[in-house]
């Protein structure tokens, strides 16, 4: 019941939000808040940028597109700032078809959805309110009505420069139902919808010679001219191609490029000059953003082609290409994942960062500075520190490789591997090593791959495992050191003792003979050496640890195992090694011993509690660690 009185709220919100009056009456609308005048473009932009704006270390973020299109940023920021805002401004780019270009499934369809749902919404709030001439299909602007030869007064008393003329429908409802009388004729608020075919349109090509100009521009209704008596009669006509329907907001171009030119050029008119013509009429004026999308390829060819000249002028590319980070990736599978039948499916942690960085590699220009690899930059590019670089070079990377992205594996691809995989497993949990396999069988399946592309990805693949093989081994590492925790202290304290003895030259005390004896040296550098201390560095390092004690001390702090970053990594990694041991023993050995046993099942929780596993991929977890410490 909850979903239908959503729908009843809905419903009537949006009756609430009606609205209906003279000419005269919305004037005084105009009169107090502008913004329902302004043009499609103006709407667009200040939807976004009403939205929000997150901006950190000066990169900006739009709200907008915050939880949908992941690291594309500085594609958006450039979108919104090259194309959006100087159109809003009337300057001359909003007289181009914005075409969006980029590779297959990078995200310009959602780019595209996400505009059209964000202006549906926008619509109904109070300063995205658009108005429009009652009872047309083309929703015209009411300021039409103010005649031509008024509107510089029009602009010294409202501060609204009106374009576009009044359409031929219009002005003979104006003369016939209203006497002209302008300050009568009813507008009304209205709506943008997508279904209802209010101020959204979308064109999707077909075969070329069956597709008809009057998807676009409407066509005569022949039904209707005996009653009124001519072809010309603009009632006898019905304005409900999609570039009427989409007037006042924008309309979709899918695959631009495959459209036949006499198609191309009613929008080159269109948004060159604001209007299009139909049927036997003068030119009909319509105010709409216009996008289409693209791939290079396809793009290219148009280029190549001197019949398309004047077209390219006419036309703002702005490319999209595929996000280049890894973390932003791992939300896109997330993202596509929960919008998917796979939700019920237990996906191990990590699963989706190895796809990730096999397909980021697949997307990266080798670097051509010296001294970075691909990993390496595949890491600063997802905001990590690599040792030894920063953001300048971060930015020089960038622009050493400017088309990057526009190649490589797309996430459709990979989500379709995840799921042939997921079908593949008799339980419905896959971890990293599933997907791995399943994208590396999936190359050969793949029509459009190389052989030597298919190399290079068989290679990625196998760096995204031993990325992944780091991972695994950390993080069994930290959930074994956790219920070791005991252990841990016991050693850092053994350890301390035997240091201070050291720097003070002391003599330790055997605990049960009482026996003097010189500090464990053994014990010592077998906990250095994890972290790499040499012979000659241990004795600082040893001095190091001392002064930090004493530090803690004077100050009556407690010295806990990890209040120093090096000592705890060095301890856990010395612990590590000897539960080593143990691990090997239990993942292999057909009938562990009960402690054994004991500790891997508390590990085993601790996975599941604390890391996100289910039991299944926590004790695939601990075998795969397990093997590969055996090698
Ligand atoms: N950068 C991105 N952020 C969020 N989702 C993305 C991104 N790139 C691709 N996707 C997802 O991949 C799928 C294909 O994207 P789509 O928009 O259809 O691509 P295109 O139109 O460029 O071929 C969609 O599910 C989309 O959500
Ligand atoms: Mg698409």
């Amino acid at each position: 019941m909850d979903i239908l009185n959503k729908v009843r709220n809905y419903r009537e919100e949006e009756n609430q939000l009606k609205w209906e009056g003279t000419f005269e009456e919305f004037l005084a609308i105009v009169k107090e808040r502008p913004e329902v005048a302004q043009t499609a473009h103006a709407r667009v932009y200040s939807m976004i940028k009403n939205a929000g704006l997150n901006e950190q270390e000066n990169k900006k973020q739009f709200t907008f597109f915050q939880n949908e299109i992941f690291g594309l940023e500085e594609s958006l920021e450039r979108l919104v700032e090259e194309y959006f805002h100087p159109a809003a401004r009337r300057l001359d780019v909003r007289k181009r078809i914005l075409l969006l270009m980029g590779p297959v499934s990078g995200g310009k369809s959602t780019i595209v959805t996400l505009l059209k749902r964000g202006f549906e919404q926008y619509s109904r709030t109070d300063e995205g309110a658009v108005y429009a001439i009652k009872g047309c299909p083309m929703h015209e602007d009411p300021l039409h009505l103010i005649p031509q030869h008024l509107r510089e007064d029009f602009y010294d008393e409202y501060g609204i420069r009106i374009e576009g003329s009044l359409s031929p429908l219009n002005s003979m409802r104006l003369e016939k139902e209203y006497g002209g009388r302008v300050e009568d004729v009813i507008v009304e608020r209205i709506f943008f919808s997508e279904d209802k075919r209010v101020g959204i349109g979308t064109f999707t090509p077909s075969d070329p010679k069956s597709q008809d100009i009057a998807d676009l521009t409407g066509s005569i209704d022949f039904s209707t001219i005996a009653e009124y008596g001519s072809e010309s009669d603009p009632r006898a006509y019905r304005f409900d191609g999609e570039l009427n329907k989409a007037n006042r907001g924008m309309m979709e171009f899918q695959e631009m490029l495959k459209l036949d030119e006499k198609f191309l050029w009613h929008l080159l008119s269109l948004t060159q000059e604001g209007n299009f013509k139909a049927g036997r009429f003068a030119l009909i004026s319509a105010d709409e953003l216009i996008v289409a999308h693209t791939n290079e390829t396809e793009y290219r060819s148009f280029i190549a082609n001197k019949k398309n000249e004047a077209l390219h002028s006419r036309i703002i590319v702005m490319p999209i290409p595929y996000n280049l980070k890894v973390s932003q990736e791992e939300r896109i599978y997330e993202k596509m994942i929960r919008e998917s039948d796979m939700t019920h499916v237990h996906i191990a942690p990590h699963a989706l960062r190895a796809a990730a960085i096999f397909s980021v590699l697949t997307r990266l220009e080798i670097p051509k500075k010296t001294g970075i690899d691909l990993v390496k930059k595949m890491r600063l590019y997802d905001g990590e520190n690599v040792e030894g670089f920063n953001d300048i070079d971060v930015e020089e990377l960038k622009k050493e490789s400017q088309n990057e992205g526009m190649n490589g594996i797309d996430p459709r691809y990979v989500i379709n591997r995840i799921s042939s995989a997921i079908i593949r497993k008799e339980i419905p949990s896959i971890n990293a090593l599933d997907v791995l396999r399943s994208l590396k069988e999936g190359l050969d399946q793949h029509a459009s791959i190389s052989d030597e592309d298919k190399e290079k990805y068989l290679n990625y693949i196998a760096i995204a495992r031993k990325e992944y093989d780091e991972i695994a081994k950390k993080e069994v590492q930290k959930a074994f050191v956790y219920s070791y925790e005991e252990s841990a202290i016991t050693l850092m304290n053994n350890y301390l003792d035997n240091v201070e003895a050291f720097c003070n030259k002391n003599k330790m005390r055997d605990p049960l003979t009482g026996e003097e004896m010189n500090p464990d040296e053994k014990l010592m550098r077998s906990i250095e050496e994890q972290i790499g201390i040499s012979e000659n560095a241990k004795k600082a390092f040893r001095e190091e640890i001392l002064i930090r004690l004493s530090a803690y001390a004077r100050k009556g702090k407690r010295f806990e195992y990890n209040s120093h970053e090096r000592l705890r990594e060095a301890i856990q990694k010395k612990l590590f090694a000897d539960l080593k041991d143990v691990v090997k023993i239990t993942t292999s050995a057909k009938t562990p011993d009960e402690a054994h046993l004991k500790k891997v099942n508390e590990v085993v929780a601790r996975l599941i509690d604390e890391h996100g596993y289910n039991s299944t991929s926590a004790n695939e977890l601990l075998k795969y660690v397990g093997s590969l410490l055996n090698r």
